[in-house]
């Protein structure tokens, strides 16, 4: 059993991350921060720097604070339906602050996971073999918490592993589809603050495309199969499809899990430069700061 526990964050704690957060945005740079690990969308950081106790996951600052509740609610109830589908989730608290010169800010707080116990140290130091206690964990929550409709990001890093269980920490994108196949994703209007205004269709429609990937059963789990590669996990891509196909009626094909992995590294360096295009507008043109650090997730440098 795992004894994770959040500690006592205070709002004042996480506006003093917030204007750190603010300053490494300016300076395109990292620097002064303490980075736990890079997604394709946020940045686990913690704090204080020098100590950290949490973990912290920033959403786009909105001018109302309306703006935000849709988003942070759609992440209580993703993770109620992960718990009642018997997943288990790192404590976490969804938070709410104003900054002092006005916007609001979404924070995710959660204890910090130790490298140690994140699910991807086990594919760097354990031998690939199908039917690893790891990779069927992995199925068994993908095959009880995804439902034909949700679009789950079930990938090896977005999970803690202690003493054979399996801890969700991604938990901050939920997304699903509606019955006539729309996509339900709270986080897209702070996306869209990132992008210039009339390409703001275009991100919808990419956003989609990117997450029927992840639509049901089948597709989370060739994702974390196409996801292998990203941390360099590629001698565990033939286990994986082993274990999993498993479970699977129509099984999960090597040469999709190749055209899909090429596809992505296209994709990802596309939207990188749509977000540099905004900020370079917003900041020598309208003088306004961009509030996000565009990141290579796979160099964790700011870019
Ligand atoms: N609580 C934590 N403790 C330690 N490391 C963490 C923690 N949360 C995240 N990380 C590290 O940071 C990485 C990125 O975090 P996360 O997966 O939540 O971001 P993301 O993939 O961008 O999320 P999302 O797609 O939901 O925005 C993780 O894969 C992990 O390596
Ligand atoms: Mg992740």
């Amino acid at each position: 059993m795992s004894n994770y526990v959040l500690p006592e964050v205070s709002d004042s704690e996480l506006l003093g991350l917030e204007a750190k957060i603010q300053e490494a945005q300016k300076r395109r740079s990292l620097d002064g921060l303490k980075v736990y690990g890079f997604g394709e969308v946020s940045i686990a950081l913690g704090w204080p720097i020098d100590q950290p106790r949490f973990v912290a996951k920033r959403m786009i600052p909105m001018p109302k604070a309306a703006s935000l509740e849709g988003p942070l609610q759609a992440i209580d109830h993703f993770a109620d339906e992960i718990l009642a589908a018997g997943g288990k989730i790192l404590p976490y608290q969804t938070r709410l602050v104003q900054r002092p010169d006005g916007p609001y800010v979404g924070y995710l707080v959660q204890p910090i996971v130790p490298a140690d116990e994140l699910a991807e140290t086990v594919l760097k130091t354990d031998q690939p073999t199908p039917s690893h206690p790891l990779l069927i964990a992995v199925r068994d929550f993908v095959m009880s918490c995804a439902t034909k409709d949700t679009a789950l990001d079930a990938q090896i890093p977005n999970f803690a592993w202690v003493d054979g269980e399996l801890w969700l920490l991604d938990i901050s994108s939920p997304a699903g589809f509606d019955a006539d196949d729309n996509l339900i994703y709270p986080n897209m209007p702070l996306a869209n603050k990132l992008v210039p205004f009339p390409l703001r269709p275009a991100l919808a429609k990419a956003s989609a495309d990117v997450l029927s990937l992840y639509r049901g059963r089948h597709n989370a789990l060739t994702q974390v199969v196409v996801f292998l590669h990203r941390i360099k996990a590629d001698a565990w891509v033939e286990p994986a499809i082993e274990t999993f196909n498993e479970v699977l009626h129509k099984p999960i094909e090597l040469n999709v899990v190749n055209e899909r992995w090429q596809q992505n590294t296209k994709d990802f360096p596309k939207i990188k430069k749509l977000l540099q295009l905004q900020r370079g507008w917003q900041e020598t043109v309208r003088r306004k700061p961009y509030e996000y650090l565009i990141t290579d997730s796979f160099t964790g440098e700011v870019i």
